[in-house]
């Protein structure tokens, strides 16, 4: 008993106050194996066979020595030169991260200082917050417009004008409500703000088609950043690899932040057998789009509220029963999705992943016989 009184009765070091003040981003990520994953937007077949041949290849010799990334910038640009950038990218305008959430922590650590502002729009991806605070920053969150979610331009403009943040981050398309924002207007707003870096998070953008990649001069603008993943479209989501696309002085700057080997070998190596794999990424976005429009069909017919624009996912608000009795009634049959509860605007809804054609027939029957609910024709 002494013991145990004098353990909690110890004074452990505290960390900076804003580390104080969070509680660690957790998300439900175990015993997910051997389900239908619909709840955190992962590619739900698996990377290409050619990306698991190139790892069963991975010698002794390679585990044991750091990894190498010759070369794998390069890889990122062939890649990306395929869609037609206006401007080609130099080697230097790439950077390699344990994931785009690294990248994402690497650009608050490197550019956001106490006291300065982010501006974001709300609701967005749940990471830009825990980075955002622990750097002390404020955060300015721009609700979506109206039940169709809408694009807050003019109020995300003007707040550029007049409160100055440091860093503005948009997620294109965003998660979760899958609202997009043009390439054009992207390069308005990075245009009139030059001192704010522009974040465009576009790791679902294969699932809109449209980019700001092809378009921007990075020299022109050398303040947007535009960050993309392997995680959701090649299947590598396990593997951890993103980067950061910008002005070499930018990337530079992010570059400081991450350690040397950040990005591990098994992930390098699946890199470049996933950027040379083009096709099999395509064929898997033409699958799940396939699986939208299919789904987006049955939605029309059957009187619940959802909301379904670009990603690889829709929001959908249970109509017999509340969220969390749909999502523990859906698990039960080995389906998961994600519950939105707490978020703003969308408290109530279950944000649900789009897979394969033959997956969502499997999710939408499920749903229908939880609900008890039967479609119009
Ligand atoms: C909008 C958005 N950005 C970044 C990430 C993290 O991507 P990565 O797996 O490359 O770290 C996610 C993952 O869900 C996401 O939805």
């Amino acid at each position: 008993m002494d013991s145990f009184k004098s353990f909690f009765s110890q004074k452990i070091p505290l960390a900076r106050p804003e580390v104080e003040k969070m509680l660690p981003y957790s998300a439900p990520l175990e015993e997910r194996r051997e389900l239908l994953r619909l709840d955190f937007n992962e590619n739900t077949v698996g990377p290409s066979p050619k990306v698991f041949n190139a790892i069963q290849e991975i010698t002794r010799e390679q585990i044991s020595i750091y990894p190498e990334y010759n070369g794998l910038q390069k890889a990122v640009i062939k890649n990306l030169t395929s869609t037609g950038l206006k401007n080609p990218l130099m080697p230097l305008q790439v950077g390699l991260f344990n994931g785009v959430d690294s990248a994402i922590h690497s650009i608050f650590q490197a550019y956001g200082d106490r006291g300065q502002k982010l501006l974001t729009t709300n609701p967005t991806f749940g990471y830009y917050y825990p980075c955002a605070s622990m750097q002390g920053m404020e955060i300015i969150q721009i609700p979506y417009k109206g039940n169709k979610f809408l694009f807050p331009f003019n109020e995300i403009s003007n707040s550029l004008t007049t409160l100055k943040p440091k860093i503005l981050i948009i997620c294109n398309p965003n998660n979760p409500t899958g609202t997009n924002l043009s390439a054009e207007k992207i390069l308005v707003l990075a245009k009139k703000s030059p001192e704010t870096l522009v974040v465009i998070d576009e790791l679902y953008e294969a699932f809109l088609g449209d980019s700001v990649l092809p378009i921007v001069d990075f020299n022109e603008t050398p303040n947007l950043v535009v960050l993309r993943s392997l995680s959701k479209t090649s299947g590598l989501a396990g593997l951890r690899i993103g980067f950061a696309l910008g002005h070499s002085e930018v990337i530079n700057r992010l570059n400081r932040i991450t350690g040397p080997y950040d990005v591990n070998s098994f992930a390098v190596v699946a890199a470049f057998a996933a950027l040379e794999d083009q096709k099999y990424i395509d064929n898997y976005v033409a699958e799940v789009l396939k699986a939208r429009e299919w789904l987006q069909q049955q939605l029309l017919r059957t009187p619940v509220k959802y909301h379904i624009e670009a990603g690889n996912y829709f929001l959908l608000w249970p109509k017999n029963h509340d969220a969390s009795s749909i999502e523990l009634s859906l698990k039960s049959v080995g389906i998961l999705v994600r519950n939105m509860q707490g978020k703003a605007l969308i408290n109530g809804s279950l944000r649900v992943s789009i897979g394969t054609l033959s997956q969502m027939k499997r999710f939408w029957k499920e749903y229908m016989i939880i609900e008890e609910i039967t479609s119009s024709n």
